[in-house]
């Protein structure tokens, strides 16, 4: 029984009575009755980790006292939780919603709880004027708030408790046009967090990283490609420059890694977009260009899906940029970006084996053959002022908190409705978080699931899922996941390369 391929099937088309597929979970899994009511919990919460106890019943002839029972056995057997959450096309999912299931009930309840994730945003401006990219494109920091902003920063990790939260570097802005990042990076790698970073790369010059010595203690460094050519990074960004400074700065960089011998993992960040889908394979050969032009290898590539912060809402929002771009990937989009995919990974296998390929949530369903598997995407009415401040902030040069990654652009349309708090010298990040959940509002606005990226779709629908269970009355402690259970300790992993 190919467990993997059954998993693959429409549940409405399954049949659940199939001898071949009863034996399997009588003799490998150990299930003595109940079959096949647990076979489709199973199938359901492979494919679909957000799906409700209440949807759940409905597909299934039971009582909700029958659905909680067997929850519990599914929930104590070791192989149907494997199967969960590692063969179905959930797999993605499952894996980064764990270490945040679990602590829902404290964002239910309005308990504090320091962030399991916090996103830094430390640049100042940026150069591209990326078509997908919510920031306001005429704004940027004042040159002072470079170095002031950083050792706010710096506070906030002063307050980290190591190994309960996880760090990154991004954007906001472009990290790199912060001339004192690399003090940021070493002063967070000698409290013991591991640093990932994602840039642009314009300004990773042989010069800057002189400079900024720091960026060598980068556990990982994600550099956002947005094209394979002169043209394609020029139709994205906007900037004629842009593909000779950034393929120039990766390859020194590369060679510098290996000179000095130096661990930090350097990957590629590929948007994958209606525009560029053909692009895929001049992407092939521009890794393998830069692999043998640097003598050394990039270590990881994640493709990843435009998830909406412009693209696809009104043109009256987000005003301030030079153009958009035309829509998000419709089903005839994926069926041959497919065809593309298969052509990566042919490449790679003869060119460059020792890759690490992160297809992110959406696309890990399409390689599997899941046309129908799209991103996840929160509706407005989802998006309150409460957020989950307990899961995930992001915070800016000025010290501003942010509730959603997206609305972390500075002076971005509508984003102060997001901001919790600002960080000075009286207010630390757990004084504005303790403050923000006696205070907040339950408010929504419209168009408001713009502010979120593909983590805060999936952190939005995970708290509004959890909530809908409790409400229900088969809260997650009840439910057939033992993971999501707040007694189960689980890693925060935070790296793409793995
Ligand atoms: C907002 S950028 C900030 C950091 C830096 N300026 C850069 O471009 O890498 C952070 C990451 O989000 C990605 N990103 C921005 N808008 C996106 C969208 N609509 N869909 C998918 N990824 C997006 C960028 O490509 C980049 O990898
Ligand atoms: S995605 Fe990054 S590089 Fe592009 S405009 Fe936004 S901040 Fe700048």
């Amino acid at each position: 029984m190919d467990i993997k391929s059954f998993l693959k099937k429409n549940f409405e088309n399954t049949n659940f009575q199939d001898n071949e597929l009863k034996n399997f979970f009588i003799n490998k899994v150990g299930i003595k009755k109940n079959l096949p009511d647990i076979i489709k919990i199973v199938h359901l919460f492979a494919n679909d980790p957000l799906i409700t106890q209440q949807t759940v019943l409905s597909k299934l002839n039971i009582l909700k006292e029958d659905l909680i029972k067997l929850n519990q056995e599914i929930r104590e057997n070791k192989e149907l939780q494997k199967i969960i959450l590692k063969m179905g096309s959930g797999e993605r999912y499952w894996n980064s919603i764990l270490p945040f299931a679990k602590h829902t009930n404290k964002v239910l309840n309005d308990d504090f709880n320091f962030p399991l994730r916090i996103a830094f945003f430390p640049g100042v401006s940026c150069m591209f004027y990326c078509g997908f990219c919510g920031r306001n494109q005429d704004a940027k920091y004042p040159s002072n708030s470079a170095e002031i902003g950083i050792q706010q920063l710096k506070s906030v990790i002063n307050e980290i408790n190591i190994g309960s939260t996880a760090i990154s570097i991004s954007g906001g802005l472009e990290p790199l046009t912060n001339p004192h990042l690399g003090s940021l990076i070493t002063h967070a790698k000698n409290k013991g967090l591991r640093v990932p970073l994602i840039t642009n790369a314009y300004s990773m010059t042989p010069g800057y990283i002189k400079k900024n010595p720091g960026l060598w203690d980068l556990d990982s460094l994600r550099v956002s490609l947005y094209g394979v050519d002169e043209n394609t990074y020029d139709f994205v960004t906007r900037s004629r420059k842009s593909y000779k400074m950034v393929s120039r700065n990766i390859i020194e960089f590369l060679k510098i890694k290996k000179i000095e011998n130096k661990n930090v993992k350097l990957g590629l960040n590929f948007i994958i977009l209606k525009e560029n889908i053909k692009d895929i394979r001049k992407l092939c050969s521009f890794i393998h260009y830069l692999n043998k032009e640097s003598g050394s290898e990039i270590d990881f590539l994640t493709l990843r899906e435009d998830f909406g912060s412009v693209t696809g809402h009104n043109d009256s929002l987000d005003k301030q940029r030079k153009y958009r771009l035309d829509g998000i990937l419709d089903l005839q989009d994926r069926k041959l970006l497919l065809n593309e995919l298969a052509y990566l990974e042919n490449y790679k296998s003869k060119n460059f084996p020792n890759i690490n390929i992160d297809y992110g949530y959406a696309l890990n369903g399409l390689i599997n053959n899941r046309l129908d598997y799209y991103l996840v995407r929160a509706e407005d009415i989802e998006v309150t002022k409460r957020g989950y401040s307990q899961l995930s902030v992001a915070i800016d040069l000025f010290g501003d908190v942010f509730l959603y990654r997206e609305a972390g652009f500075l002076n971005r349309d509508g984003n102060k409705d997001y901001i919790i708090g600002r960080l000075n010298k009286d207010n630390s990040l757990k004084s504005i978080i303790s403050n923000h959940l006696r205070n907040y509002n339950e408010a929504y606005i419209k168009d408001s699931n713009r502010f979120l990226d593909s983590f805060d779709h999936l952190l939005t629908k995970l708290v509004t899922q959890a909530s809908k269970d409790k409400e229900f009355g088969i809260p997650f402690e009840n439910g057939p996941i033992k993971q999501r259970s707040e007694t189960v300790s689980i890693n925060l992993g935070n790296n793409w390369y793995s």
